[in-house]
């Protein structure tokens, strides 16, 4: 067995015989040869599918597909148009009218309405937590499926995916993680016992802030054919352009996502000594309340890209800065080359119940960085006239 490293390259297994090309070609096309006129059958993909047409199996998808499954160390993966349609896709598939779905409150405001809009087909919503004791406190028998991410957003919450996937298995749900904002890199859900890792692959995995895309790897013991079901008939596949993106960014996760983590580490510290910062959440700096946690779950000693802080002098404060950064762009999202700050009470929280918001902590003053690869120097520079 090679390591998740030389997975991440070669993982794919790719190998033209005709041409020698190691390379996975961009397959744009949309319809395949069916049946095989050579054989009178269907072509069938890797994994037994039919390979007749892109909305269902397409080559190219599939060769990120297999590099994700191993860095995930999932049976198989499925991916998708978006990190939305991978989530809508795995709720369409695992619940039915009369389930209930316990999510945590700090989950992505979009993933969170998505689920509370799921009450119209009867399908029960319940929010907790957003700690692992709030969460394993509403995971009884009753309740089919578990949503949560590693690591929250905006405040970057750490919860004990090991714990959950524990009370998960007792309460006979099925534990579904957001693994996102801490990548392959950090943590393995399915391996801490998760039945599935959904990622927003517009974020670390394709990595350059020029990909929309999702995926949903799964330990399914390789039989992914209701979720491949599902996505067929909702239409929710991945695209082959953003596949192709997304393997070559798959190849360089391992020094991007490193080298992002590196720097948000020296930005907490820097903003942590800032005069007009009241407070910084990040789970790297040793007097985080989840700081120990993370220390056991993920792995290298790397604590992900992503800061969030609280400007003193609140709401206004915070969008002057917002309007003042030069270098890092005001912009949601993360995980690509560019560093971008985001106010997330008019993005990712924006629809999120104001109670919620409150209980949470995600007030006026507060900002996320997410950090890119431009030189921590030059961050901090951008930071400091930003504040001034
Ligand atoms: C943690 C998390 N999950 C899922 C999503 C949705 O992904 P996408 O925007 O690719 O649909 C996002 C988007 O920001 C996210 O931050």
């Amino acid at each position: 067995m090679v390591s998740s490293d030389t997975e991440a390259i070669h993982g794919h297994e790719f190998y033209d015989a005709g041409t020698g090309s190691f390379k996975v070609p961009l397959y744009l096309s949309s319809v395949f040869e069916h049946p095989d006129r050579r054989t009178g059958k269907a072509r069938l993909s890797d994994r037994g599918f039919e390979l007749k047409y892109s909305r269902e199996e397409n080559p190219t998808v599939r060769a990120f597909e297999r590099v994700l499954a191993k860095l995930e160390h999932a049976s198989d993966s499925l991916a998708f148009s978006s990190g939305m349609a991978a989530v809508a896709t795995a709720l369409f598939s695992a619940l039915r009218s009369g389930d209930t779905i316990l999510l945590s409150k700090e989950c992505y405001g979009t993933t969170q309405e998505l689920a509370l809009d799921l009450r119209r087909y009867g399908v029960k919503t319940v929010l907790a937590g957003p700690d692992t004791d709030g969460l394993l406190a509403e995971i009884r028998p009753g309740v089919s499926l578990v949503v949560v991410e590693t690591m929250s957003n905006p405040l970057l919450r750490v919860v004990d995916l090991k714990e959950l996937a524990r009370g998960c298995a007792e309460a006979g749900a099925r534990l579904l993680v957001d693994n996102t904002f801490t990548t392959p890199l950090l943590c393995n859900p399915i391996a801490d016992g998760a039945w599935g890792s959904v990622h927003s692959v517009t974020k670390y995995l394709a990595g350059h802030n020029d990909v929309v895309g999702g995926a949903l790897a799964l330990d399914e013991g390789g039989d992914v054919t209701e979720l491949w079901d599902s996505r067929r008939r909702l239409g929710t596949i991945m695209g082959p352009f953003e596949a192709y993106l997304s393997l070559r960014g798959a190849s360089t996760l391992r020094v991007r996502f490193e080298a992002q983590c590196r720097s948000a580490q020296s930005l907490a510290e820097y903003l942590a000594d800032h005069p007009r910062v009241s407070s910084v959440h990040y789970p790297g700096l040793p007097d985080s309340e989840y700081h120990a946690l993370a220390a056991r779950l993920f792995t290298g000693g790397l604590y992900g890209g992503v800061v969030s802080f609280k400007v003193k002098g609140g709401r206004e404060r915070a969008l002057s800065a917002l309007k003042r950064v030069k270098v890092i762009k005001p912009s949601p999202s993360l995980g690509g080359v560019e560093s971008l700050l985001t106010y997330p009470l008019l993005s990712g929280s924006k629809n999120m119940s104001p109670s919620i918001r409150e209980e949470l902590g995600i007030g006026e003053d507060l900002l996320r960085l997410a950090v890119g690869l431009e030189d921590v120097e030059d961050l901090k520079a951008d930071i400091a006239q930003a504040l001034k």
